[in-house]
């Protein structure tokens, strides 16, 4: 195992390399899907799937492409949900969100840009080492991402703003728009580490876990704390 600070530095050096591999590209596309993928952020979901796949005795080499998949999904994530279409945020990461500084035009391809990105990526980590594992790996992370997932709560995030929440509903929200996500990395880390059926779920209801609670500090958090503290 390693420390927190190991993992985040083997996700900032492959990310690193993943934005200067991308070769010739619109440079106006190049530099939103850089300014916020490199702005930092705590990394947790990559982190936290290296972590999975590191205890379970799995190769960190090997799970990289889908930990820094996850990040850029996460990211597009962000700058999508910042939009004024959608939370209208004018901060993130420390920094002017993606909108503010290239426009909303520019920022949803960013977005779109680091996706697609992402998927190019694990289905060349698929294609390099094609088994039921890697295949298993960007399952999870798609299916955290997408429909059965982080969209699925921004939709309801979006429905039910405004209106009044019952805890039901407050739950799927968290469930939905955070939690699947940590859930995906820690899958994703445990099918890389080799883990049987069963330990993969146990490592994603501890990621359900892990994302309810973080979604609740998270929401506190915006309200007691500054700009300064949160970069957001
Ligand atoms: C922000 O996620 C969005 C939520 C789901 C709460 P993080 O708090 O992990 O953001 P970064 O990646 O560190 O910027
Ligand atoms: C964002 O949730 C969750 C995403 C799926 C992007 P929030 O809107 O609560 O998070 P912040 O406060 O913008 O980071
Ligand atoms: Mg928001």
């Amino acid at each position: 195992m390693k420390t927190y600070a190991e993992y985040l530095q083997l996700v900032e050096g492959a990310l690193s390399a993943q934005l200067a591999s991308l070769g010739y590209i619109p440079e106006k596309l190049f530099e939103a899907m850089d300014y916020s993928l490199s702005a930092g952020g705590k990394r947790l979901r990559p982190v936290l799937l290296l972590a999975a796949c590191d205890t379970l005795g799995g190769d960190v080499n090997e799970a990289l492409p889908f930990a820094c998949a996850l990040e850029m999904i996460h990211t597009y994530s962000l700058i999508h949900d910042d939009l004024p279409a959608m939370d209208n945020d004018d901060y993130r990461r420390g920094r002017l969100t993606n909108h503010k500084v290239y426009g909303e035009d520019m920022a949803i391809l960013a977005g779109d840009g680091l996706l697609h990105h992402a998927m190019e990526t694990m289905a060349d980590a698929c294609l390099k080492n094609p088994t039921p594992q890697t295949t298993g790996a960007m399952k999870a992370i798609a299916h955290g991402a997408g429909v059965f997932g982080m969209l699925t709560g921004q939709v309801v995030d979006v429905f039910m703003e405004g209106k009044p929440l019952d805890i039901e509903t407050l739950d799927f929200i968290h469930l939905n728009k955070t939690a699947a996500m940590i859930r995906g990395a820690l899958e994703s880390g445990a099918i890389c580490g080799g883990a049987d059926a069963e330990t993969v779920a146990q490592f994603g209801l501890a990621g359900e876990k892990i994302g309810v609670a973080f979604q609740i500090l998270d929401d506190i958090l915006d309200v007691t704390s500054t700009l300064e503290e949160l970069g957001k």
